[in-house]
């Protein structure tokens, strides 16, 4: 009978297939807590496009969700990319397509399409720009005054944007399901509640249009707030003295990670239940599988990727 591999088993045998067929682990910050620890390196996914396009492994093992293995793909065509989970999707990414976009065009010939990073390949490659939640502001405020802007399929993180830049915006009705849960209630009951507590928010929260307002007209004090990426709360919390207070508005896999890497902090997440499930559908085991067999490549046709890398590209540039 076979013996029934161990945890320490499984992480020896990721770590020496990753050597043996020169690989990396790209990990999101909502991954499980043990496969961020055998990733070699974990971020939002503006840090994790710039690994992908930087690497000079041989295969990238993508933990996260579909429309993130598929920007490695994009940005990297001569590399193998796997996914550990074909299951691992993005309802967000889910709610605008090609069609969409191109019937917007038809009626606003001159009109510029912004797309979040979130959207699947085809949608980035009839767009004129990617963005992430880190840099959607500087890319939208780089876009000549004048010129209509379709901004999809984030509504909350695009209202968050026109406020910080003052452009008016066409938004696509989309929302995260998690994100949504982060009501503006529920942030300021806690602010109220925690007074020695910052809250980071995630733009994509459907709190983030009228909290930002209350921030901007100072009816929230502004050093309470922040709002950010995911990897700008990594960030924020490096930066914060020991002993300071968080209330941390996105998915509960960064709380974990926060509390992990800064013992000396306090991180308190806003919802206990707002886990993203197609980012726990990559496990350890799923990671073994992926470098042992090499499952399930991730490719986009390159009529699709050359379209889709011209607008990711274009967002690079900017940062
Ligand atoms: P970040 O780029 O901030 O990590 O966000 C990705 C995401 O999917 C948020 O739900
Ligand atoms: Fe998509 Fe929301 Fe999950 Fe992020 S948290 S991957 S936006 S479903």
């Amino acid at each position: 009978m076979t013996r029934r591999m161990t945890r320490d088993d499984l992480v020896a045998e990721i770590q020496c297939l990753k050597k043996e067929k020169q690989a990396v682990i790209l990990a999101h910050n909502y991954q499980v807590g043990e496969v961020q620890a055998v990733a070699d390196f974990v971020g939002d996914s503006l840090d994790l496009s710039l690994r992908a396009a930087e690497t000079d492994a041989r295969i990238i093992v993508f933990a996260g969700v579909h429309f993130m293995a598929e920007t490695a793909a994009i940005l990297s065509p001569d590399k193998k990319v796997l996914i550990p989970s074909l299951e691992a999707g993005c309802s967000l990414a889910d709610s605008v397509t090609t069609e969409d976009i191109l019937r917007w065009r038809e009626k606003h010939p001159e009109g510029v399409v912004v797309s979040y990073v979130n959207t699947t390949a085809e949608v980035k490659a009839v767009s004129d720009y990617c963005c992430t939640s880190s840099n959607a502001v500087k890319v939208v405020a780089q876009i000549p005054e004048g010129r209509e802007i379709l901004f999809v399929p984030d509504f909350f993180l695009g209202t968050y944007v026109m406020r910080q830049t003052g452009r008016r915006l066409t938004l696509w009705p989309g929302h995260c399901h998690v994100h949504y849960r982060f009501t503006l209630s529920r942030l300021l009951d806690l602010l109220e509640a925690v007074p020695k507590a910052r809250l980071l928010v995630h733009p994509e929260s459907q709190a983030s249009w009228v909290l930002s307002e209350l921030v901007q007209q100072g009816q929230v004090p502004a050093d309470r707030v922040q709002f950010a990426s995911t990897g700008g709360m990594v960030r924020a919390a490096a930066e914060a003295p020991e002993g300071s207070v968080f209330l941390i508005a996105t998915e509960v896999g960064l709380v974990q990670r926060l509390q992990r890497e800064f013992p000396n902090k306090t991180f308190m997440p806003v919802d206990e239940e707002a886990v993203c499930e197609f980012m726990k559908m990559t496990t350890l085991e799923g990671v073994y599988r992926s470098l042992r067999d090499e499952v399930y490549p991730v490719t986009v046709p390159e009529e699709i990727r050359q379209r889709a890398e011209r607008a990711l590209r274009r967002m690079l540039e900017i940062r």
